[in-house]
């Protein structure tokens, strides 16, 4: 079978490397040894504001209603000072947040979109306030979501703390990423450390669930344990060359052939999701492209925490390339949880749009560029 469509050893793998598991991180070697789940203590907010800075497209005509415990905002026409100008939507997610706790209140960026100009042009029609920010959080090492993020500090980094943190999860993170074009490789970005240093930013990376400044959580890597598996999409390039890439070195659920710089089906171990504990509520999970699977993170997120309570999922579902036999399990796994809300955005799909339209009508929040959505109190 060809390099490339071989499919993905990692468990023959681990079995085999636990010998080499010295210097693995925390995460795999919890894997190796068979260890349960970390347990963290979620912390509780009052409020929670997602505001969609860049998804698909701007839908001026989009539902207005609010379920009864959920606060929608729409942005449709710009105010008159501003109407000479329009939202734009692109292939890409970006998510302002804004957590709210007695005395206490905490802002920040949830990935950047395809392009820069796009996020810009966003943010200032809207009125973020970038100076605001606490931090900034990447889902995973898309293009798609770290696209703007270069053009986005060359523009307001100077107005922003000194200190500014960058929430990721793994280390392939940095990696090389590729395209298929025929049978050819065609490059699909790179985060490079490089620039975030030039630019001041601290790279926070873990594999671990991690508590973001007492207001927000990640989850680190999600162990796949559902019927859900990654669909196709792009390919990374394990290792480093020409001052950039990612440090395979540190990992040990890398393959040795990985280790050597082999173009491979991306598996997204890097990839992390986003949640917050809303006081009285329940979760609210942000899986921005989600990867893993949505249940592979819902299961993980209740394990995790021992909240079983979801109050919302948000996000890139990635079952625009689902097939029906499969979205339809997805579906049907989905309906097992305690859950209020799905906000589907970015890479869900109209097929999910249309499924949870049928299956969960009640349930479903439709997402377009400009929205908000506040959870807990108002
Ligand atoms: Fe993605
Ligand atoms: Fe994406």
């Amino acid at each position: 079978m060809p390099a490339l469509i071989r499919p993905f050893r990692r468990r023959a793998f681990l079995k085999g490397s636990v010998a080499v598991a010295t210097g693995a991180t925390a995460f795999v070697a919890r894997r190796l040894s068979g260890a349960s789940a970390p347990r963290i203590e979620a912390p509780a907010i009052d409020r929670l504001v997602i505001r969609v800075i860049i998804d698909t497209n701007h839908d001026i005509f989009i539902s207005g209603e609010s379920p009864k415990d959920v606060k929608v905002t729409r942005t449709r026409l710009m105010p008159a000072a501003k109407n000479s100008d329009t939202l734009e939507g692109q292939w890409g997610l970006s998510l302002h947040i804004e957590t709210v706790k007695p005395a206490e209140r905490r802002n920040y960026l949830l990935d950047f979109g395809y392009t820069p100009q796009a996020l810009n042009h966003n943010l200032e029609l809207l009125g973020v306030d970038v100076g605001k920010l606490d931090g900034l959080i990447l889902s995973h090492g898309h293009l798609d979501h770290f696209g703007g993020l270069m053009g986005f500090l060359e523009k307001y980094r100077g107005k922003m703390r000194e200190d500014l943190p960058l929430y990721t999860g793994g280390e392939d993170n940095f990696c090389y990423r590729y395209t298929k074009e025929g049978d050819k490789f065609a490059p699909f970005g790179l985060l490079d450390r490089r620039e975030l240093a030039a630019q001041r930013v601290r790279a926070v990376l873990s594999e671990e669930p991690m508590i973001l400044d007492g207001h927000a959580f990640t989850t680190g890597a999600v162990p796949r344990a559902s019927i859900e598996h990654v669909l196709p999409n792009t390919f990374v390039e394990h290792g480093a060359h020409d001052g950039a890439g990612c440090d395979v070195g540190k990992y040990s659920h890398f393959r040795p052939d990985e280790k050597q710089g082999e173009i491979v089906a991306d598996q997204h171990w890097h990839e992390q999701a986003t949640c917050f504990n809303v006081k009285g509520k329940g979760l609210v999970v942000i899986t921005s492209c989600g990867h893993g699977g949505i249940i592979n993170n819902l299961r993980w997120v209740t394990e995790i925490t021992g909240i079983t309570k979801i109050h919302a999922l948000v996000g890139g579902f990635h079952l625009a390339p689902a097939p029906a036999d499969y979205l339809a399990q997805v579906m049907g796994e989905l309906e097992k949880f305690d859950i209020d809300y799905v906000i589907p955005m970015h890479c869900s799909g109209a097929n999910f749009l249309a499924a949870a339209k049928e299956r969960m009508p009640l349930k479903l929040i439709q997402c377009t560029t400009g929205s908000a959505y506040t959870f807990g109190e108002a």
